[in-house]
């Protein structure tokens, strides 16, 4: 029997996902994205070489692993070739082992356009969104009116669904948001170079999936963004527009939900957010300029600094009980070396009150104030270290502690950006 692993990051994106996910497939047979688009960033480092990926999942790196992007991945077909042909450039087969599902929303040019003019007429209230289009890609598939990989195969229902989204979409860019107007006409042309391109790749991944769950093969389903920018529990209005849980690997992949063993959530040692939107534990003094500056705290996707702050034990503990995480891995450890003190939020007050489980939306979580406790930190360094054993006492009392306050077990603590730099406890495909 295979076994079966959903990764999620249970923060607001950016914990080191692609890292671990890469580090995890040595057991697995493949890997498969089924949220979000090329909205996420994924960097993995290997031998020293780095590579970012948004679309493709993190397996990739891997001789032999399939790679798999499930029906609930919005796809810009323009993003998708160009990491395609830049992981082809450095020698590695990508075609042979990608495999595309024809259910996958299309990211159009008009869905960036859209992105971002609505951005600019929130003004102050905006979203800070990546502006790749993830949001209105995701609207028109609820429209059930937007095009699928699948439908690119079909050149007249292509040609005839693009007239009917260019007169919609138009109208709301030029009349409403006094916005250019997407070209229609180069766009089909795109469309039938895309399909050309990709044609190949597209097919049904969720029978393929079936068949490859029932010989026995494993899988790692990898999750994209984080559990506070989920759709329905993250922060709204400031969230992505997909559901981030544990729940949407089977929706968007086409797999039964009983299949999962373990899902395994990964949490930075501290918290950063990249976009806007409340941050209870967000530190503006020099303490947070540390940690962006020490853990290079830069959006992969759109190279935005990203706000930091002390670890949050309150959204994570209900973020993990949410996606049923029983799996926990630290990451960025390494970024506390040095501090002499270090705060761990382990509660909220609300009017006076403390409370240990809040909703999370931004309504909600503007009103909260973090509630603080200190334990010690440490001066030795940590980095690369791959032994529990060999960390410094303080470094592994906060992680018992943290793992206290979460009610998770720590498998897997992250010590530098390499491959090598882990320590594993228990490697969740290990029978
Ligand atoms: P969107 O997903 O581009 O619509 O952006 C919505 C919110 O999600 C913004 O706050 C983004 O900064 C954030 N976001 C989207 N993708 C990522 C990611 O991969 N990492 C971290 N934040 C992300």
């Amino acid at each position: 029997m295979g076994r079966h692993v959903v990764i999620l990051g249970v923060q607001w994106g950016d914990e080191g996902k692609g890292k671990i996910v890469d580090l995890l497939t040595d057991r697995a047979d493949g890997v498969v994205r089924f949220q979000g688009g090329h909205n996420a960033g994924h960097t993995l480092v290997i031998e020293g070489q780095k590579t970012v990926l948004h679309l493709v999942p993190s397996g990739i790196l891997r001789p032999n692993i399939h790679c798999y992007i499930g029906n609930g991945v919005v796809v810009a077909p323009d993003a998708l070739l160009a990491e395609i042909n830049q992981l082809e450039a450095a020698g590695i087969d990508v075609t042979s082992r990608l495999h595309l599902s024809a259910g996958c929303p299309v990211v159009l040019p008009f869905h960036s356009a859209l992105d971002q003019a609505r951005e600019v007429k929130r003004g102050g209230q905006a979203i800070g969104t990546t502006g790749r289009g993830i949001g209105p890609a995701y609207e028109d598939k609820v429209a059930r009116r937007g095009l699928r990989l699948g439908d690119l195969l079909r050149a007249n229902l292509c040609a005839e669904r693009l007239d009917v989204l260019g007169e919609y979409h138009n109208f709301m860019l030029t009349s409403y948001y006094d916005a250019a107007p997407v070209d229609v006409g180069a766009l089909k042309e795109n469309v039938i170079e895309w399909a050309e391109a990709l044609g190949p790749m597209i097919g049904d991944v969720a029978g393929a999936l079936g068949a490859k769950v029932t010989e026995g093969q494993s899988f790692l389903f990898e999750g994209a963004q984080g559990a506070l920018l989920d759709i329905d529990h993250g922060t709204y209005p400031f969230v992505t527009s997909s559901n981030t849980g544990a729940g949407n690997a089977s929706v968007g992949s086409g797999v039964g939900p009983a299949i999962f063993d373990t899902v395994l959530g990964i949490v930075k040692a501290y918290t950063t957010r990249v976009g806007n939107g409340p941050f209870p534990t967000e530190l503006f003094d020099d303490v947070g300029a540390r940690l962006a500056d020490k853990g290079q705290e830069f959006g992969a996707t759109t190279g935005r600094p990203r706000r930091c702050g002390w670890f949050d034990a309150v959204s994570v503990r209900r973020a993990c009980r949410l996606n049923g995480i029983n799996s926990l891995c630290v990451t960025k450890l390494d970024v506390l070396d040095g501090l002499d003190e270090i705060k761990i939020c382990h509660a909220y007050r609300i009017d006076g009150e403390e409370i240990e489980n809040s909703l999370m939306d931004a309504a909600a979580l503007e009103a909260v104030e973090p509630v603080y406790e200190s334990v010690p930190g440490w001066h030795e360094s940590t980095v690369g270290h791959r032994e529990v054993a060999a960390l410094p006492g303080a470094a592994r009392s906060y992680l018992e502690r943290l793992s206290e306050l979460v009610g998770v077990p720590i498998d897997i603590v992250s010590t530098g950006p390499g491959r090598d730099e882990t320590i594993v406890r228990r490697h969740p495909l290990k029978g």
